[in-house]
């Protein structure tokens, strides 16, 4: 496994911990970091057997992620700002599509892409002080790491709207009532405990069908492809899965089943 200079990889018993390790900057997203999430995620993606999810954070207690980074907009033109924004998309696309759940543990500001990035992961489990902002509009601009379409399509048309256009920090209590956050701990140590005892659950599951649920909720959001049309071909293929016929087996049984991933 590669060492990295922005980001902490730790390799644990069942799953990875990812931490954002910018302190002094608030964790906030440059792009070499962008660069080093994308090899690190390609890296889980080629060795997931074993691993039933990934968990990313910031470092520290104060951030989560407090953005992309500032101070490399000074240099920006429209061409490199294209390749920013398409940099970042990719990325954030790679973690949606993750075969494993990915769970962002939001401790502190998750604002801008650090916001963007949290919504392109697929739970998302915050701590009492996090606070959740897209305030690229008090820079003259929009989101540009998938921000105007994953808050839309996570908390509604009016509420992104009003995010995206005020700029002001929502709390964690109101990022729960937006559905914004599956769920808020009193502190990072009981966030991670949570994050690790939904990865526990999710451990017993099938391999198989936690991919496939993943891209079959995923293809809602796909204009490109018929969701339903999918469901379809996917749970056909899965029932003629061995994870299937074990898990039927075990169901008449009386015994928790015993899934491969086949
Ligand atoms: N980029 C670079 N540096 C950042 C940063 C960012 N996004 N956010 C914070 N920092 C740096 C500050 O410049 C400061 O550095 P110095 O000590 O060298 O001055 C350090 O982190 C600590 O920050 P503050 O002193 O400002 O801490 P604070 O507690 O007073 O305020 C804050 C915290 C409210 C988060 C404030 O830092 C802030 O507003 N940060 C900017 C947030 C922002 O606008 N993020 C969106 C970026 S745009 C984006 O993400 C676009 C996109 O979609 C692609």
């Amino acid at each position: 496994m590669r060492k990295y200079q922005f980001i902490n990889f730790h390799i644990k018993e069942n799953y990875y911990l990812i931490e954002i390790n910018r302190p002094k900057q608030l964790n906030a997203i440059n792009k070499g970091t962008i660069s080093e999430l994308k090899k690190c995620f390609t890296e889980i993606r080629s060795s997931t057997k074993g691993f039933y999810g990934v968990i990313i954070t910031g470092v520290g207690e104060k951030s989560f992620v407090a953005g992309a980074d500032i101070v490399e907009f000074n240099e920006l033109d429209q061409e490199s700002a294209k390749k920013l924004s398409e940099n970042g998309h990719e990325l954030f696309n790679t973690i949606e599509s993750m075969p494993i759940p990915v769970i962002a543990l939001v401790n502190g500001y998750s604002l801008g892409g650090g916001c963007e990035l949290a919504l392109s992961c697929h739970l998302r489990i915050a701590t009492e002080n996090a606070k959740f902002s897209q305030p690229e509009i008090n820079l003259g601009t929009i989101p540009g790491y998938g921000g105007t379409q994953r808050l839309t399509q996570i908390i509604g048309k009016g509420r992104a709207l009003e995010m995206m256009l005020t700029a002001e920090m929502v709390d964690a209590k109101s990022a729960l009532e937006y559905g914004l956050v599956n769920y808020i701990l009193d502190d990072k140590e009981k966030a991670m405990e949570k994050s690790v005892s939904i990865l526990n659950t999710v451990k017993r599951k099938s391999p198989k069908a936690i991919a496939n649920v993943i891209k079959s909720v995923n293809n809602f959001y796909n204009k490109d492809v018929n969701g339903f049309d999918q469901e379809i071909k996917i749970f056909s293929k899965l029932c003629n899965s061995e994870d299937f016929k074990e898990g039927v087996n075990a169901f008449h049984e009386k015994r928790c089943p015993s899934f491969k991933g086949k």
